[in-house]
C-alpha cells in the first residue's frame, strides 16, 4: 500500500470558500509566480478553487502556468431554470479543471445528502471536470465511534460508478477539524485514509488504488509535513491557510522535503 501511495502524484488544493474580492487575485498571482520561479517540478500539483466570481479571471491569469484552477460546487443539471445555480459545464467553460462536491459546508448548510453529491460528481465527469468528493464525520459521530462507518457510507453513496483516478479525488475532512485549528492525530488520519483506500480498491480496482485521497481540516504550514508523511495521504484540501500565498506556498513546499 505504501508503495502504491508513493507513486501517486499529490495535490495541494486551496478552497477559498466565500472569501475574496478581485484584489485577492494578487495572492493567486503570487502563487503562480512562485511556482514559476521554483523548481521545475514542485513535487505536487497545485490548485486554487476560488469563489465562482473570480473563476474566469483566475483561470486567465493561471493559463499556461503550474497553477491549476478549480471550483467549489456545481449543480447536477447541465442548464435550465435553476436560479442562482452554476452547472459543471459553465465551470469548465470559465476555465475550471476540477470542482469540489459534497463539502461539509454544503452537506450541513444546504442539506446535500449523498445522492445529491453523487449527482454532482456525475455532472463533473459529464463536463470533463475532476470531482473532488468530500467526506468526513462530525465530532459527535467520532466520539460515538462511528467515524469509519459514516465515512464509508458517504463514500459509497457519493462516488458514482465508473469513477477513475484521473477524474475523481476523495477529500477526507473531519467536520470538527475544519476551521477550528484542531487536527486529528496522525493515527486517526491514517486509520481513515487506510479504510478509504481499501474501499476504493474494492469498488474500483486499480483505479481505486490510484485515486488521490486528500486530507482537509486545519492544514497549516506548521503541520503540513507531518500530515503528508501519513500513509495514503496524497495531498491536502486547504481552507483558511490557502488565502495567503505565503502560507499556501509553505504547505506546498512541505511536499518538496
Ligand atoms: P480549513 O478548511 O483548512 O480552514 O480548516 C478546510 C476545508 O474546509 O476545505
Amino acid at each position: 500500500m505504501a508503495e502504491a501511495a508513493r507513486s501517486i502524484r499529490p495535490l495541494v488544493a486551496g478552497n477559498w470558500k466565500m472569501n475574496g474580492l478581485k484584489a485577492q487575485l494578487a495572492e493567486a498571482m503570487a502563487v503562480r509566480d512562485a511556482l514559476a520561479a521554483g523548481p521545475a517540478d514542485p513535487g505536487t500539483d497545485v490548485m486554487i478553487c476560488p469563489p465562482v466570481t473570480l473563476l474566469a479571471a483566475m483561470a486567465e491569469l493561471a493559463a499556461g502556468s503550474k497553477l491549476q484552477v478549480g471550483a467549489e460546487d456545481c449543480h447536477w443539471e447541465m442548464s435550465g431554470a435553476f436560479t442562482g445555480d452554476i452547472s459543471a459545464e459553465m465551470l469548465k467553460d470559465a476555465g475550471a479543471r476540477a470542482v469540489i462536491v459534497g463539502h461539509s459546508e454544503r452537506r450541513g448548510g444546504h442539506g446535500e445528502r449523498d445522492c445529491i453529491v453523487q449527482r454532482k460528481a456525475k455532472a463533473a465527469h459529464r463536463a470533463g471536470l475532476t470531482a473532488i468528493v468530500c467526506v468526513g464525520e462530525t465530532l459527535g459521530e467520532r466520539r460515538a465511534g462511528l467515524a469509519l462507518e459514516v465515512v464509508g457510507r458517504q463514500l459509497a453513496g457519493s462516488l458514482p460508478d465508473g469513477a477513475r483516478a484521473a477524474d475523481t479525488i476523495v477529500a477526507y475532512e473531519p467536520v470538527w477539524a475544519i476551521g477550528t485549528g484542531v487536527t486529528p492525530t496522525s493515527g486517526e488520519v491514517g486509520e481513515v485514509h487506510g479504510a478509504i483506500r481499501r474501499a476504493l480498491s474494492q469498488r474500483f480496482g486499480a483505479e481505486g488504488e490510484a485515486m488521490r485521497i486528500l486530507y482537509g481540516g486545519s492544514v497549516k504550514p506548521a503541520n503540513a509535513a507531518e500530515i503528508f508523511a501519513i500513509n495514503d495521504v496524497d495531498g491536502a484540501l486547504v481552507g483558511g491557510a490557502s488565502l495567503k500565498a505565503t502560507d499556501f506556498l509553505a504547505i506546498v513546499a512541505a511536499y518538496a522535503h
